[in-house]
């Protein structure tokens, strides 16, 4: 009897300590809150970012909003000063890398081949007041790539996914050590295996796959 009323005891105690945890666990809107701007500097940009999250995503091939701020947290944390992105479109992404490149000081150098996008770009870049922050080079990027000098902090591939292995075989010599190549799309649907292979082969690279049910983003560690 004695035993039973413990046990009964026993199971009230953890049945409320699992009550008053899952009323203490954050909820689902708590860990997907915003970006908070810190500054009115920042408020404009995140305005823009908004507004083309909003209304100029369709057809514009965007990165998800939480792939835009990895992109500004891995830029803004490592103190990158030179990036290079390999497909702008209109500028989303571009200028997630921009508010961070806002504090380093840095600088965007961004490819793509489409005249219609690129233009979009370019008024978004002003909107956000970081066109001092970007030089864009139109053009196939395979060919542009090669006029490019290093050191290169972070390297952003986000273009035509068949030809990530050629961009990183052109331009991995040119990332500095401890710099990091970032590509999207990193899904069994759409990365390209013999890409994936490189990345995750070479010991000269450290790789991680991250926010996979978004899309997949890979970050590639350049050793020192
Ligand atoms: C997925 S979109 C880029 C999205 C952008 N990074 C963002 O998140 O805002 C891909 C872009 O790559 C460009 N592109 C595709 N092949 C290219 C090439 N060979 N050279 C340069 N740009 C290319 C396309 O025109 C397109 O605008």
């Amino acid at each position: 009897m004695k035993t039973l009323l413990l046990i009964t005891l026993a199971l009230g105690l953890s049945a409320n300590a699992a009550r008053l945890q899952a009323a203490n666990a954050p909820s689902q809107s708590m860990v997907e809150r915003a970006t908070l701007a810190k500054s009115e500097a920042e408020k404009r940009i995140l305005a823009v970012l908004d507004d083309m999250d909003k209304n100029q995503r369709a057809g514009s091939m965007s990165v998800p909003v939480l792939d835009g701020r990895l992109l500004r947290l891995l830029t803004e944390s490592t103190g990158a000063k030179t990036v290079v992105e390999i497909g702008t479109s209109i500028g989303y992404s571009g200028i997630w890398f921009c508010l961070a490149l806002e504090k380093t000081g840095g600088h965007l150098t961004t490819f793509d081949i489409d005249e219609g996008r690129a233009a979009k770009a370019r008024v978004n870049f002003k909107r956000a007041g970081v066109e001092h922050r970007v030089t864009l080079i139109m053009g196939d990027a395979h060919k542009e790539v090669t006029k490019l000098k290093g050191p290169i902090d972070i390297l952003f591939f986000d273009a035509d996914k068949e030809g990530y292995l050629d961009y990183l075989t052109k331009l991995l010599p040119l990332v500095r050590p401890g710099g990091l190549i970032i590509a999207h799309n990193m899904n069994t649907r759409q990365a390209d295996p013999r890409f994936v292979e490189a990345i995750t082969t070479n010991p000269d690279l450290e790789t991680l796959f991250l926010n996979k049910e978004l899309g997949g983003v890979g970050v590639s560690l350049k050793k020192r």
